[in-house]
């Protein structure tokens, strides 16, 4: 037996494969590395049970010998990590960032080239990224495609959206891994928008579940001067391989060392609650680059925007059918009679933000160039500084001025992106004379002129340069059909917002599914804030334009907790002004809701179902709690154990009436106040498509109780 063991021992000590392992701080999660036959490969194990198994590494190159064997491992750097840092704004006021690292520098002995792979496990998960340190044999090089593996350990439940090089405004489909290829075939519709690689490829953020009840979720942090990563899948052996969006010539990705790719993350917990708590994304970014980020503020914001989408209104000032190159003669041409961005009807939009507290308005179609969206002369009508005749740009700047609100600029570029470019500088300089401190970018259709996808590395870069060319005049990004994010707010936190999913405007162009909100936290969330623009009261379209027969699935009590359970730092109240009038005790939620937290916590989760959050005001002793629920109708049970001990609150409670519904009983919401304690505990229906919101202030008068039933 002795003699058999010793036998064991040896083998282990003179093989070619040589383990190398990382333990998490808290030791739940374990990594091994190994180079097998010249193969780089990693596995990752959660208390035992693995998560990843034996995944290769590397990437096929262009013109040259590929990086994916002939490997040995050259050096190897254990180093531990942690911090603690205060986001510019954010769920929490701080987050810890603690890790153990594992840097391994390879040689690929044939070519003499290296290449080093880093590690960082969390107690939340892995993050792993490669390095292409400077050297002789590897200066220049073209991938051709990245084939980092995530063999996943069995057949989870998932929630996804197909791979696609230009959008991400897709609903969620919820099915086994296995499935995924015959559901992406039947259920997708791809509208003009839409055009879905196809096969079992999907986006990240991914969302799974395994059997046994572990939530793991796939994502990057830190994209920049790189495409953006989708994952296909292998329904034979639940094995994801990376797919790079290319550019347009097919290429992934131009790259010269020293350089680093993005960081792939695998969160993982054991409650759902977990993956939405988890900082990781951030953690794997760089730490602020702003020398002074005092100009960054939150914003809850209003705008000149649903009556366009709802088709009540018009961007454009005319109907013009073509024009000459960046020729517009609006004498001639036929007013559209609905032209949104005039003068009076900002004002009136101002008005309202004044009277109710929002930081600024937004105003779309200001600038001439829509009338011509889909002409010739594309590439030369938005200069984004002319403005229609009838939109006063200087009027505006004072009256706003006079009246305490922020206007929020917007640059739609039609995807004419060497155009935006060309006039970046003189747009910017436009907004700061006119004091404007946020602009809303967008990238609607192709990329012209040379069609590359919205999500390949040109395109990544220049969302990259427009973020920092901002913060040299000051200027806050909500990017509209950008790149999804990956966590770059916490080195620019000037990206306040980005869309990057589909959001309320879908909700008039024939719907978004009523479990979307349920699953966004756990996926397009999981990079960065959406600017989703919840807050819509009347939900039948038709009421704004008889011809559009869509409807927003949602109850009023749902759209308020969407302020709560879609974290933001920019959030829009999405209704027209004259529709909140008419809701005027539920809009009061909008008006008291914060849009930055010293605390976040998750009172109960399950993706596709529900989640129901409860925040901290980061400016006062005040919580506020969410809850967003599915099509099934439910009871949500919570505890309200986080409020300070011995102190006291008052809660008032938005919530769905019995007989709520999303399709046909949208509006029944009732309000009730109550005393509350941290002993308090409430048991609260939920409708289909419903939720509730709560806002909790402490109480400081006790004229504040009075005849206030405790709960
Ligand atoms: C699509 C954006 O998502 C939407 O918010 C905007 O109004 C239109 N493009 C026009 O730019
Ligand atoms: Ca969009």
């Amino acid at each position: 037996m002795k003699n058999v063991l010793l036998f064991f021992a040896f083998i282990g000590f003179f093989s070619v494969i040589k383990a190398e392992e990382l333990k998490s701080p808290n030791g739940n999660f374990n990594l091994k590395f190994e180079v097998n036959n010249g193969v780089p490969i990693y596995q990752l194990d959660y208390k035992g049970k693995p998560v990843v198994l034996d995944s290769k590494l590397g990437f096929i190159l262009k013109d040259t010998a590929d990086l994916t064997d002939g490997f040995t491992i050259i050096k190897t750097e254990n180093s531990s990590f942690d911090e603690t840092w205060e986001p510019t704004w954010g769920e929490e006021s701080e987050i810890r960032n603690n890790y153990n690292e594992l840097a391994v520098t390879l040689n690929q002995d044939k070519e003499d080239r290296q290449l080093l792979i880093r590690f960082r496990l969390f107690d939340d998960g892995l993050g792993f990224r490669y390095e292409f340190p400077n050297q002789n044999n590897l200066i220049y090089f073209v991938i051709e495609e990245e084939v980092t593996e995530f063999a996943m350990a069995g057949d989870h439940k998932a929630w996804w959206i197909p791979g696609d090089n230009d959008t991400q405004e897709y609903n969620y489909t919820t099915s086994k891994l296995s499935e995924i290829s015959s559901k992406l075939e039947v259920s997708i519709t791809p509208n003009e928008s839409q055009s879905p690689i196809g096969g079992a490829c999907v986006q990240s953020a991914l969302m799974m579940k395994s059997d046994d009840g572990l939530y793991i979720n796939l994502h990057e942090a830190a994209l920049i001067e790189y495409a953006c990563m989708h994952l296909d899948l292998d329904e034979t052996n639940m094995t994801f391989t990376t797919m790079l969006a290319p550019d347009v010539n097919g290429n992934k990705g131009y790259m010269q060392a020293p350089r680093t790719t993005p960081w792939r993350t695998i969160i993982v917990g054991e409650e759902a609650g977990d993956i939405l708590l988890s900082r990781m994304t951030y953690n794997l970014n760089e730490p602020l680059a702003l020398e002074d980020d005092s100009w960054v503020k939150p914003v809850k914001y209003i705008g000149v925007w649903w009556e366009m989408i709802t088709g009540m209104s018009t961007w454009s000032m005319a109907d013009v059918p073509s024009v000459q190159l960046g020729v517009t003669d609006f004498e001639n041409a036929k007013p559209t009679g609905k032209h949104a961005a005039n003068t009076e009807h900002v004002k009136m939009y101002i008005d309202f933000a004044s009277e109710h507290g929002f930081d600024a308005v937004l105003v779309e179609g200001w600038n001439v160039g829509w009338e011509d969206w889909f002409g010739k002369s594309k590439d030369y009508v938005f200069d984004f500084v002319t403005p229609y005749p009838d939109f006063d740009v200087e009027g505006l700047r004072d009256y706003a001025k006079s009246k305490g609100v922020e206007l929020m600029m917007h640059h739609e570029t039609s995807g004419s992106v060497r155009n935006y470019e060309r006039h970046l500088d003189q747009a910017f300089k436009f907004m700061n004379d006119n004091n404007y401190n946020s602009v809303k970018t967008g990238y609607v259709g192709d990329i012209i002129p040379r069609g590359e996808s919205h999500y390949g590395q040109w395109m990544v870069n220049h969302y990259q340069y427009v973020l920092e060319k901002a913060a040299d005049y000051k200027i806050m990004i909500n990017a509209h059909e950008a790149v999804r994010p990956t966590g770059i707010a916490r080195t620019y936190p000037n990206l306040i917002g980005n869309e990057s999913a589909r959001g309320t405007e879908y909700e008039a162009f024939g719907g978004n599914t009523p479990d979307h909100t349920t699953i966004l936290p756990f996926t397009r969330l999981i990079g960065g804030p959406m600017d989703y623009t919840p807050g819509i009261f009347v939900t039948d379209v038709s009421q704004l334009n008889p011809e559009n027969g869509s409807y927003v699935r949602t109850t009023i009590a749902r759209q308020l907790a969407l302020y709560v359970t879609m974290y933001s730092p920019l959030q829009m109240a999405a209704d027209l002004p004259q529709h909140y009038e008419q809701f005027m005790d539920a809009f009061q939620f909008i008006k008291d809701v914060p849009v930055d937290w010293s605390k976040s916590l998750v009172l109960e989760a399950e993706p596709g179902d529900y989640i129901t959050y409860a925040r901290k005001d980061k400016n006062s002793e005040n919580w506020f709690v969410g809850r967003t629920n599915d099509e099934e109708p439910r009871t949500s049970k919570i505890a309200f154990d986080f409020l300070t001990p011995g102190k006291k609150y008052v809660a008032t409670i938005y919530s769905d009436k019995k007989d709520a519904h999303f399709k046909d009983n949208p509006q029944a919401y009732q309000i009730k106040k109550y005393v509350v304690t941290n002993k308090s505990k409430l048991s609260q229906f939920c409708a289909p498509g419903g939720g509730y919101a709560i806002s909790i202030e402490e109480v400081t008068n006790s004229s504040q109780t009075k005849g206030l039933r405790k709960l």
